[in-house]
Parts: C-alpha cells; sequence; structure tokens
C-alpha cells in the first residue's frame, strides 16, 4: 500500500496504476471494523480502494472533542494495508485547505439543522467542505460511507447532488460490536462502566423497530430516553424520521422510508447510532 501526504502524488499514482474505477473510503483514523468493511467493499468492487486519513477540524464545534480525538496513525496504516487498501492520503491541513484555496458554499436546509445539526451547530458544513476538497483530491468513481452516520450521507448525497457530481454514494451497513454497540472511533474512550450501558442505545433502537407497528413515534421516544437514562446514560434526542427529509414522522406506519436516529452521552463521550424502521420500497 502506497501511502501519500501530497493529492498531487496520489494522483500521479492513480494515473498509473491499472484500475477502471477508484473507490474512495474518507476517514478521520482510529480505525475500526468499520472502515475495515468499506475497504473491503471497494475491493471486492474491483475499484482502486483509497483512504484518506484526515481529523478535520472545521467539522468539530466543540474544541475539546477535536483535541480527544483518537489518533492512531501508525495502526491505521497497517490495518489498512492489511485490508487491501492500495493507497491512503494523509494530508496536512495546510494541503487540505490551502491560503486562497477554492471555498465551497452549500445550503442543506434543514438537512443540517435537525438531530446532529441541532446540538452540533456548523458541524455539517465542515464535513461537506473536507468531502469536497477531498473528492476534489482523489477524483473517485465511488464513495464509500458508513450507514452509523446516517444523517452525514444525507448531507453528503444532496452535497453531490448539488455539486452536480458523477460520483456514486455507497453507503453500507453499520459493523455492530457483538453486543450491538455500534463500531465507533470514539468507542475506545469509553470507561469500562459506560462501555458495558452503551449497549442500551442498540436495544432501544431495535425496540422501536419491534413497536412501531402499532406505537406513535412519540411514545416510542419517550420510552428509548427513558430506558436509555435510567442505564446511566444522557440521551440528547431519539426520533423516527422520514428516511429523505429527515423530519420526524408522527406515525411511522404512513411514510415509506422511516428511520430510528438517536445521539446519547455515555460518560464524556458522545455517541449516535440509527436503525432502519421500514425501508425505502
Ligand atoms: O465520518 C467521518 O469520519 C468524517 O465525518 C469524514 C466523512 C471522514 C469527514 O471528515
Amino acid at each position: 500500500m502506497y501511502v501519500f501526504q501530497y493529492a498531487a502524488d496520489l494522483s500521479r499514482y492513480t494515473s498509473m496504476a491499472p484500475h477502471t474505477s477508484v473507490g474512495f473510503v474518507p476517514t478521520m483514523g482510529a480505525l475500526h471494523a468499520g472502515h475495515l468493511a468499506l475497504i473491503r467493499r471497494a475491493v471486492a468492487a474491483g475499484d482502486l480502494a483509497t483512504a484518506s486519513i484526515f481529523v478535520n477540524p472545521t467539522q468539530f464545534n466543540d474544541p475539546e472533542d477535536l483535541r480527544k480525538y483518537p489518533r492512531t496513525p501508525e495502526a491505521d496504516v497497517s490495518i489498512l494495508a492489511k485490508a487491501g487498501c492500495h493507497a491512503v492520503l494523509m494530508p496536512s491541513v495546510e494541503e487540505v485547505y490551502p491560503a486562497g484555496g477554492q471555498s465551497y458554499e452549500f445550503s442543506f436546509g434543514h438537512l443540517e439543522t435537525v438531530m446532529e445539526g441541532a446540538f452540533r451547530p456548523g458541524h455539517f458544513k465542515g464535513v461537506a467542505q473536507v468531502v469536497a476538497r477531498l473528492l476534489d483530491m482523489v477524483r473517485p468513481q465511488r464513495l464509500y460511507m458508513g450507514q452509523k452516520d446516517f444523517q452525514q450521507t444525507a448531507i453528503v448525497a444532496e452535497m453531490l447532488r448539488q455539486l452536480n457530481s458523477s460520483t456514486q454514494l455507497i453507503v453500507a451497513e453499520t459493523v455492530r460490536e457483538t453486543d450491538g454497540l455500534a463500531m465507533s472511533s470514539r468507542n475506545v474512550r469509553l470507561s469500562p462502566e459506560f462501555r458495558a450501558a452503551a449497549p442500551v442505545i442498540y436495544q432501544c433502537l431495535l425496540d422501536a423497530k419491534r413497536l412501531y407497528p402499532e406505537m406513535d413515534a412519540a411514545a416510542i421516544t419517550a420510552r428509548a430516553m427513558q430506558k436509555m437514562e435510567s442505564a446511566g446514560l444522557r440521551p440528547e434526542y431519539f426520533e423516527i424520521v422520514d428516511g429523505r427529509t429527515l423530519l420526524p414522522v408522527g406515525n411511522p406506519r404512513q411514510a415509506d422510508f422511516v428511520v430510528a436516529c438517536t445521539a446519547a452521552w455515555a460518560g464524556d463521550v458522545r455517541l449516535i447510532d440509527n436503525v432502519v424502521l421500514r425501508a425505502a420500497g
């Protein structure tokens, strides 16, 4: 596997390596099985599998969260190589955001203000900015992202639409620990006590899936918030939304694509997760 610091070197490599398509997995490092599943999917699709490791400062609304974000570059590189990744870009902040470089202006309407957007103002502007920059640098045919960040995938899909981009977004299922906790780079920061409590998040999402045919969204939400609090977590939201608009659906039986999304603090670690209650027909 090749490790590049500069986009120009990556682009020289992709122009010379034999391939018909470039697949790209953007990451902020601290890689786990969820990231590897994305790399393996790109490899299985026959792509020249590329990844990036860049902890993007512009998507952190909380400087403490940026400071504490786990950074394990050596381990990441060896994990990527084992998964069959062909090349990884590890750029500096100056490489991604050069002085006088192109700035992107997107408008996502309520897609960026609900749920994560309400609790992390400006977060999705930062995500869209960095993904647009990275796409510019890597120029992939396929972009692989995980469903755990459901709202992020909706934002990126809308961003690709606004850019009139030909890059295809592929959203892969969330990879979970055996007790159901969604894989996340932040999990390594959980204390043993909160690591034991955290699977309640997925249990609440599964409850929602079981209950939505009979119960309305408000009752399911109240029950989930209560259950997470009883387990010692501090839930920020539990919402049942239309999978396309991300707006709340009062009666989940009446929409054809319904997703339950949640965020909760486990000690000082903020976790998010979601489950599709009804898949788009
Ligand atoms: O999901 C992430 O890890 C980040 O938001 C991403 C897409 C790599 C952009 O920095």
